[in-house]
């Protein structure tokens, strides 16, 4: 399973993305607008940190106007996916992107139908947003099930990247349903690494260590 990191904020992505263990990156108007930096430039700057691909999300509503944004945005780098919304221009759009060799990104799904679409649109990857569900009581990770079947029975190539990520459970929930990216939030992928067993137990190796009086070096 590819990890994602989502965010625009050029920091945490250096720091991160130097783990080995970033594939990509995405990024949406609310992430661009906290990062309180110009869409452009920091798809560029995004896109020279890391080798895998990196969502830059359209900003316009119609099909005419999102396809102009989508191949601008693509022109940007070579490893730039465009994001569409799950909207009827949205999947107008990722046809006609997707036609054009440029890989898409449907964002904002919520339903199996929906991805459905996405994939016979031409989709590289759909953005079934588990948070957003489980916040307003309905089963975020049910979807991704089900969009993971949908795909298997028909042998769809769209990728099952799983968004609006809240906890490490559906990180791990993500991949033993076999989706095949997470993306998450900085404050996830940290989660992921730190366990309070693991930082106790170096401390303890390392005292006992240290009582030894040895060095490797
Ligand atoms: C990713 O592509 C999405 O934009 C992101 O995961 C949304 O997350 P949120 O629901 O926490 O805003």
């Amino acid at each position: 399973m590819k990890i994602f990191l989502d965010s625009a904020n050029i920091d945490e992505i250096k720091t991160l993305c130097n783990t080995g263990f970033v594939d990509g990156v995405t990024t949406n108007p609310s992430l661009i607008a906290k990062s309180g930096r110009e869409i452009l430039s920091t798809i560029t700057e995004i896109c020279g940190l890391v080798d895998g691909p990196v969502s830059a999300e359209v900003t316009a509503t119609d099909f005419k106007t999102m396809l102009i944004e989508g191949k601008k945005l693509a022109a940007i780098a070579p490893n730039v996916t465009v994001k569409v919304p799950l909207t009827h221009d949205g999947l107008m759009t990722c046809r006609a992107l997707s036609d054009a060799g440029t890989n898409v990104n449907v964002t904002l799904c919520f339903t199996a139908g929906q991805a459905l679409l996405a994939a016979k649109a031409g989709a590289k990857f759909i953005s079934p947003f588990v948070g957003r569900l489980d916040d307003i009581g309905q089963d975020g990770m049910g979807l991704v099930e089900e969009i993971c079947r949908i795909y298997t029975n028909f042998d769809f190539d769209t990728e099952v990247l799983v968004a609006s990520i809240r906890s490490t459970t559906h990180v791990v929930d993500a991949a033993l349903m076999g989706a095949d990216v997470v993306t998450l939030p900085p404050k996830i992928l940290t989660a992921l690494y730190n366990h309070p067993l693991t930082d106790s137990g170096l401390d303890a190796f390392l005292k006992d260590w240290q009582d030894t009086g040895q060095s490797i070096l």
